[in-house]
């Protein structure tokens, strides 16, 4: 693994201070690499809780230039991802899905059965049973062995909005279809052509799985992500800033960040 440049304890999670975002990346990618083949061969299988936004486009291109020099198999892995607008078809360019296909699915020996991603064309009646079966889909899997996060602007984790819900109330949040935030509408309008074109709602994995996972990657990159970071890392437990809820369970995290996203650390 590439060396990182300094290492912090924050509220007792492992962070990474990288010098720049495509060492962070590597080093997010092989972690990835290890835990595919370390629980690919102890339980038969690896499971993954993937994210999409810009921040994991280098891990994916590390990850398929691996496959394709025969270094990682993905045979064995069993993967869900965190999130996706609803409305949306597959097909769509700024669907999850198509994202995935691009980036990773495409390109390595996934079976599709085994690449999962929320889906965007389920009748609205039956959102909140289909997100109910994604968690036990993970369950049935024997849990997440890592899950890969970003963060927002805002300090969200999947679409897991900031809210005034307790703590605990946060921390039991299942997967589930949601409204976005204005802060995460506004960084979509790039990719929609504008803010009046972002799909305002989305299925997203909720805070509850995510913290049952066996190991936590979280990534942040530049410096729009700086008081997000230090806001998560420093600031109270509270479910105004989602990522902070990941200080109730420091021994499995490791935050992966450049020196832009730690600017504000203290
Ligand atoms: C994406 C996801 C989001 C993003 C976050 C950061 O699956 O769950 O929480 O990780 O919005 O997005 P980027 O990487 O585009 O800055």
């Amino acid at each position: 693994m590439p060396a990182s440049a300094r290492e912090l304890n924050l509220a007792g999670a492992s962070v990474e201070v990288f010098a720049d975002a495509a060492t962070a990346s590597r080093n997010a990618a092989d972690r990835i690499a290890s835990t595919i083949r370390e629980a690919s061969v102890t339980r038969g299988k690896a499971v993954l809780g993937l994210a999409t936004g810009s921040t994991p486009i280098a891990i994916y291109a590390r990850l398929v230039a691996l496959h394709r020099s025969g270094e990682l198999s993905f045979a064995q892995v069993r993967s869900y991802n965190l999130d996706e607008y609803y409305p949306i078809a597959p097909t769509d360019p700024n669907s999850y899905r198509a994202y995935m296909q691009k980036h990773l699915f495409d390109h390595v020996d996934i079976a599709p059965n085994h690449a999962h991603v929320l889906d965007g064309t389920v009748p609205e009646a039956f959102a909140a049973s289909h997100a109910a079966e994604f968690d036990r889909w993970i369950e049935a899997d024997g849990g997440l062995d890592l899950q890969l996060l970003g963060i927002g602007r805002n300090g969200h984790i999947g679409f897991n909005e900031p809210s005034d819900l307790s703590t605990e109330e946060a921390k039991a949040l299942p997967t589930r279809l949601v409204s976005l935030h204005p802060v995460t509408t506004s960084d979509a309008a790039k990719d929609f052509g504008g803010e009046a074109n972002v799909i305002p709602r989305a299925l997203t994995v909720g805070i509850r799985p995510i913290l049952a996972a066996r190991s936590i990657v979280i990534l942040a990159l530049g410096a729009n992500k700086a008081e997000a970071v230090a806001a998560a890392l420093q600031g109270p437990i509270t479910a105004r800033v989602p990522a902070s809820l990941l200080q109730t369970v420091p021994g499995k995290v490791a935050w992966l960040i450049d020196e832009a996203a730690a600017k504000q650390l203290v």
